[in-house]
């Protein structure tokens, strides 16, 4: 997606060999209208498995997945990260841990919003390891509900995340790939 792809030249930054930072367009700031064209990007290119939800995890897979879900016209469920009061006992738990904190965390779907009769499309906001997005995979096979996909806003091809997913025989897609964030400079896959 080439203004995605833009967008990250002007307002990226690397961190490292691992890691950039998104933080004033996806990561802490959002920028609605680059969102919204995410979005469309993504309805584009899994309308034709028909998903009935979104799933994603808080909290930078919100504003995209909130974009998918508007454009396809079905609901979208965030994974929690903590407890609720509210939440019920029927909960998939699945334990996750995180590359850029270097700690383990729990992320939570009540089985309310995540049913067999769903066709569910994953969305997120960067895959590194793909540890995320395989906890809602594994929540989305609890559940007993069709996966249709993975959709991801910018995958890091020199991480084993997308690959993984897509060794698994997953549909996985990525509006930009990004091949290498050596000497500070953001290398993008073709297309
Ligand atoms: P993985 O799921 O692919 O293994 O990635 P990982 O666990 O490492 O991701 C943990 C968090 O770090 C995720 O955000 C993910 O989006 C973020 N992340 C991974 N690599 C990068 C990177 O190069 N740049 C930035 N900016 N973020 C990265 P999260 O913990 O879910 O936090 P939130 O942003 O959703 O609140
Ligand atoms: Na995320
Ligand atoms: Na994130």
């Amino acid at each position: 997606m080439e203004l995605l792809k833009e967008r990250i030249i002007e307002a990226g930054s690397v961190v490292s060999d691992q890691v950039v930072k998104l933080d004033a367009i996806l990561n802490h700031q959002v920028d609605p209208a680059l969102i919204v064209e995410m979005g469309k990007e993504f309805a584009r290119r899994f309308i034709e498995s028909a998903p009935t939800k979104i799933l994603t995890i808080e909290s930078s897979g919100i504003p995209l997945a909130f974009a998918v879900a508007n454009e396809l016209g079905v609901p979208f469920v965030f994974a929690r990260r903590k407890k609720s009061v509210t939440m019920d006992e029927n909960t998939y738990c699945e334990r996750v841990p995180s590359f850029t904190k270097g700690i383990v965390t729990d992320i939570m779907v009540s089985s309310q919003y995540i049913t067999p009769s769903d066709r569910v499309l994953i969305i997120d906001d960067i895959i590194a390891n793909g540890d995320a997005a395989r906890g809602l995979i594994r929540i989305v096979e609890r559940s007993g509900a069709v996966l249709t996909g993975v959709g991801i806003a910018v995958e890091k091809a020199f991480q084993a995340g997308g690959r993984s997913i897509r060794e698994q025989g997953i549909r996985t897609e990525s509006l930009v790939t990004i091949t290498s964030l050596e000497n500070g400079k953001i290398h993008f896959a073709d297309c």
